[in-house]
C-alpha cells in the first residue's frame, strides 16, 4: 500500500472511531439532552489539547454473538489534555457503544491513563454515563471494575480525582466515583444507586422513582454523595475546570498560586458590623467569607448538604485555601452528624493536598437528641476532631462569635495544632452558653426563689456575671489559647500575613502505617 493509502486508512479509521456507536445512537444521545463522550472531553479541556489513547482498542468477547459486533475504542474515550495549561488525564464513557457498559478492555483503557496520571502526578477526571458491567463479558467485567477501584484507592491522596455523572451510574459501578474526591451530578439526566427502583420494589416493597432514589438533587441534599449539583453538562464541565484551578497537580506540590490584584490590606468596615449584637440572632457566614477572600470568589463544596457548615475553596493573596465555617443562618450553626462528616472529609482533602485551612468559628455546640446519638454523633464528631488534629497544613482559626463546649475543641482549637488562632471582640469561648450554665450552676438556688420577679432578676444577674467572665475572647486569650483579638475589618490582612509566615511550616505525625480514624 502506498503511503498515501496508509494515511487514508488511518484517517478513515479515526473517523470511524469518532462515531462511536454510530450516528443514530449519537442522535438519540443528543435527544436526551446529553453530549457524546467526545463532545464532553472537548468542552472540558483547553481547545486542541486533547490527545487520545487507545482509539483502536476493541473488545475480545465472543459470547452472545459479540464477535460480530465491535466498535473502535470499545465505549470509552481516554487520554490527556490540559485545563488552563495544566495536564489532566480523562476518561469519558460512551453511552452510544453498548450503553457505555464496561468490558475488560474498556477497564484496561481507564487503568492505563490512571497509571500514567500517577506516574506523572496529574489529576484524573472521569465522566460516567454507563449501563454498568457489560453483561456479555460476565466476570471479566467485574474484574475490570475491581482493577479501577484499586487504582482509585492507590491514587487517593496522591492525585486529585474528580467524577462527573452525566447519565446512569448504578450497581457496583457507583463505587469508583464514590472513591474519588469530588462528584458532580447533572440534574435530570444522571442517577446513582446501588440497587435501582425495580429491585427496591421487589425486596422492600417501596415504590420510588429513579430520580427520587438516586437523582442529582437527592445526592446533593440528602446523601451527600454529590458535591456539586449542576443544571446541565456545560455547567458541570465548567465547574470541574474551576475546581481544578484551586488544586495542586499532586500531593508533592504546593497548591497553585496565582497573581492577586485584590489589595491584601483591604480593610472591610462591613465586617465590623456583621455579627449582630444579640447572640441569638443569625447572620450569613458566607457574607463574611466573600468580604475576606480575593475578588469575592468562593467555590462552595456541598452547597446544599449539611448547610449548618460551609466548606469550599477561595484564595488569599493568590494562594488556594480551604475554608470551613459554621453557618449561624442554618440550625444556628450547630454541629451534627452530617456537618461533621462533610467538614471532616474536606479537611482531610485539604491536608492531603497541602492546602491551608482557614476555620471561621461560630458554633453553639453539638446538636442534642436521640436521633443524633443513635446515629453515632460520637463517632462522626470524632471524625472532624481527628481530621483537624491530624492535619499538618497551615491552620488558621478565627472565632467570630460562639465557640462552646466540645465543638470549641473540634473546630480547629489551639491544642489541635492550629497555628494561629484569632478571635473577634464578639467571640464567646466557654464550656456552654450563659443560659445553660446558670441553669446547672444555680438550679437549686433558682428553684428555691418563690417570687417569679425575684427569680428572674436573680437569673439575669447570674447570667450577666457569667457573660462577663466567659462570653468574651479575653479569658481564652489570657491563657494564650487565642493569639490575638483582632478588629474584624482587618481579618483579610491578618490571615494573609499569617499564611505568608506559615508557607514554610513543617509538622508531622509519629511514623505509622495509618491512623484509625473512627469511620
Ligand atoms: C451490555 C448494555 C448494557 C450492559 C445497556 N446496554 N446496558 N449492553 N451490558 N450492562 C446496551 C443496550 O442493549 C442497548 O444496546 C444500549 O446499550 C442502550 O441501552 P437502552 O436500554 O436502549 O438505553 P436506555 O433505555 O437509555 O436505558 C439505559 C439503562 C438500561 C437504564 C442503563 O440499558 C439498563 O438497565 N441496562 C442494564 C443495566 C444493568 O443491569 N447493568 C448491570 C448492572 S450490574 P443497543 O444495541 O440496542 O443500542 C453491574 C455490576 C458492576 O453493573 C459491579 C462492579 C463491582
Amino acid at each position: 500500500m502506498a503511503n498515501e493509502n496508509k494515511i487514508s486508512e488511518l484517517l478513515a479509521k479515526r473517523e470511524k472511531a469518532k462515531l462511536g456507536g454510530g450516528e443514530e445512537r449519537i442522535k438519540s444521545q443528543h435527544k436526551k439532552g446529553k453530549y457524546t463522550a467526545r463532545e464532553r472531553v472537548e468542552k472540558l479541556l483547553d481547545e486542541g489539547s486533547f490527545e487520545e489513547y487507545d482509539m483502536f482498542v476493541s473488545h475480545r468477547c465472543t459470547n452472545f454473538g459479540l464477535e460480530n459486533e465491535s466498535y473502535l475504542g470499545d465505549g470509552v474515550v481516554t487520554g490527556r489534555g490540559t485545563i488552563d495549561g495544566r495536564v489532566v488525564f480523562v476518561f469519558s464513557q460512551d453511552f452510544t457503544v453498548f450503553g457505555g457498559s464496561l468490558s475488560e478492555t474498556f477497564a484496561r483503557k481507564i487503568c492505563k491513563i490512571m497509571d500514567q496520571a500517577m506516574k506523572v502526578g496529574a489529576p484524573v477526571i472521569g465522566i460516567n454515563d454507563s449501563g454498568g458491567a457489560r453483561i456479555q463479558e460476565g466476570v471479566n467485567s467485574l474484574a475490570g471494575y475491581a482493577e479501577i477501584f484499586m487504582r482509585n484507592i492507590a491514587a487517593s491522596g496522591v492525585v486529585p480525582q474528580i467524577s462527573a455523572i452525566f447519565g446512569p451510574c448504578a450497581g457496583g459501578a457507583v463505587y469508583s466515583p464514590a472513591l474519588t474526591d469530588f462528584v458532580v451530578m447533572s440534574e435530570k439526566t444522571s442517577y446513582m444507586f446501588v440497587t435501582g427502583p425495580k429491585v427496591t420494589k421487589t425486596v422492600t416493597g417501596e415504590d420510588i422513582t429513579t430520580e427520587d432514589l438516586g437523582g442529582a438533587t437527592v445526592h446533593a441534599t440528602k446523601s451527600g454523595v454529590a458535591h456539586f449539583r449542576v443544571e446541565n453538562e456545560d455547567e458541570g464541565l465548567m465547574m470541574i475546570r474551576k475546581l481544578i484551578s484551586y488544586l495542586p497537580q499532586n500531593n508533592l506540590e504546593d497548591p497553585p498560586q496565582t497573581e492577586c490584584t485584590d489589595p491584601i490590606d483591604r480593610v472591610e468596615d462591613l465586617l465590623n458590623e456583621v455579627v449582630p449584637a444579640n447572640p441569638n440572632q443569625p447572620y450569613d457566614v458566607k457574607d463574611v467569607i466573600y468580604l475576606m477572600v480575593d475578588d469575592r470568589e468562593f467555590l462552595e463544596i456541598h452547597q446544599h448538604y449539611a448547610k449548618n457548615i460551609v466548606v469550599g475553596f477561595a484564595k488569599f493573596n493568590g494562594i488556594s485555601c480551604g475554608i470551613v465555617a459554621n453557618q449561624p443562618n442554618y440550625l444556628a450553626g450547630v454541629l451534627d452528624i452530617e456537618a461533621s462528616r462533610k467538614a471532616a472529609r474536606f479537611v482531610r482533602f485539604c491536608d492531603a493536598f497541602n492546602i491551608p485551612i482557614i476555620t471561621l468559628v461560630d458554633v453553639p455546640g453539638f446538636l442534642p437528641g436521640s436521633n443524633q446519638e443513635y446515629g453515632g454523633i460520637i463517632i462522626h464528631g470524632a471524625k472532624l476532631l481527628f481530621a483537624y488534629g491530624e492535619a499538618t497544613v497551615p491552620k488558621i482559626t478565627v472565632t467570630l462569635r460562639k465557640s462552646y463546649g466540645g465543638a470549641h475543641d473540634v473546630m480547629g482549637c489551639k491544642q489541635l495544632r492550629a497555628d494561629i488562632n484569632y478571635a473577634w471582640p464578639s467571640a464567646e469561648i466557654a464550656v456552654m452558653g450563659p443560659k445553660g450554665a446558670i441553669e446547672i450552676l444555680e438550679g437549686k438556688k433558682i428553684s428555691e426563689i418563690e417570687n417569679p420577679a425575684e427569680r428572674n432578676q436573680y437569673i439575669a444577674e447570674k447570667e450577666n456575671d457569667y457573660k462577663e467572665m466567659f462570653a468574651n475572647p479575653y479569658n481564652a486569650a489570657k491563657y494564650g489559647y487565642i493569639d490575638d483579638v483582632i478588629e474584624p475589618r482587618n481579618t483579610r490582612f491578618r490571615i494573609i500575613r499569617a499564611l505568608q509566615t506559615l508557607q514554610t511550616k513543617k509538622d508531622s505525625l509519629p511514623p505509622k502505617k495509618h491512623g484509625n480514624i473512627p469511620l
